[in-house]
């Protein structure tokens, strides 16, 4: 087989310690010539000029490598794709030959990094993000890789402004043998303390129903409803301990009283995350952490990439 690869950096280093002896390889490909572990290295241009068996792209330059395929007449079929951060089988027909020729290891290593990206670690049952998902992806991995680290840490779970339970579900779903306290008024925000914000805004938050949110869990048995304003709900919970807490309550005194009452009551090695802490739609949240801080000296915490811009705090 006249196989070449794409790449001459780790990916293509990685391919040839693992799963293809470099005897096996005819040459590598690269934007420019050269040589690559004593092999010539040629451009893709003159690649098309030869009859060859496989291309592997061994390189993250994949939409290059694609395009450039494409405007020289090169065979897609004869293209593999290894490391574009896409699900395989977008860029590859079939694993049939890469198995074939890189062994089960291998792939299935690739496999696993792409899940990793992709689609839940424990679950198959429902990819939570993606192209065409409306889920913020990076708050949903971000919760995912959180739960594993708890192994080991005791405590409940609770959320904090749970509305249709569309986090929630999530907490429960990875988080299935903890308590989860759900603290909402179910009818919407504090009228005082949401008196200057728009109609709609609180008009959108009204239609919520504990019993809806319960459908909505997989595991509503572990689920503990607290209805009402938190200030008042939270009472009588005093001595409880959480591991994990989301505090999604969008607006100022609300956010506070659920930093107040919560963060001293993190396991060692819990998270809290403060949603919405970068939204500037939400000013308020970022405003009742500075408060908080100014109470309580400065929280570790890493800020998220997520669409509404979460606070991850550690404790
Ligand atoms: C943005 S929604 C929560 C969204 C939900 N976490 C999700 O990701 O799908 C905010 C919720 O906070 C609730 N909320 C705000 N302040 C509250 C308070 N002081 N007590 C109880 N619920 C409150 C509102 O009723 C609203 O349902």
């Amino acid at each position: 087989m006249d196989i070449f690869i794409y790449g001459t950096g780790c990916g293509a280093g990685d391919l040839v310690d693992e799963a293809l002896p470099i005897e096996k390889v005819t040459a590598f490909v690269d934007r420019e010539g050269g040589r690559f572990l004593g092999k010539p290295v040629i451009t893709l241009s003159e690649l098309a000029g030869r009859d060859f068996d496989l291309l592997i792209v061994a390189s993250r330059d994949a939409e290059h490598v694609e395009r450039e395929c494409g405007r020289l007449g090169i065979d897609p079929g004869k293209l593999f794709f290894l490391r574009n951060h896409m699900k395989i089988v977008d860029r590859n027909r079939s694993y049939e030959t890469a198995r074939a020729l890189l062994g089960d290891r291998f792939i299935d290593r690739m496999i696993h990094a792409e899940k990793l990206i992709r689609t839940p670690l424990w679950t198959e049952k429902e990819r939570i993000a993606g192209p065409g998902s409306d889920n913020d992806y990076v708050r949903l991995k971000t919760l995912e890789a959180i739960c594993m680290r708890l192994e080991g840490v005791k405590g409940a779970a609770a959320e904090l402004g749970v509305n249709k339970g569309g986090f929630a579900r999530w907490i429960s779903e990875l988080l299935p043998d903890r308590t989860l306290f759900l603290f909402d008024t179910f009818s919407g925000f504090d009228p005082q303390e949401s008196a200057d914000c728009g109609e709609g805004f609180k008009e959108a938050h009204r239609k919520a129903a504990a019993e809806k949110v319960l459908a909505v869990l997989p595991h509503p048995e572990q689920a503990v409803i607290r209805r009402g304003l938190f200030q008042e709900t939270a009472q009588g919970l005093e001595e409880e301990r959480f591991a994990l807490v989301s505090l999604d309550a969008d607006l100022e005194e609300s956010t506070l009283a659920g930093l107040r009452f919560f963060f001293p009551r993190m396991r060692e090695g819990g998270y809290m995350l403060l949603h919405d802490w970068n939204n500037p739609k939400l000013p308020g949240v970022k405003r009742a952490l500075e408060r908080f801080e100014a109470e309580y000296g400065r929280l570790q915490a890493v800020p998220l990439c997520d669409v509404n811009g979460t606070l991850v705090i550690t404790v």
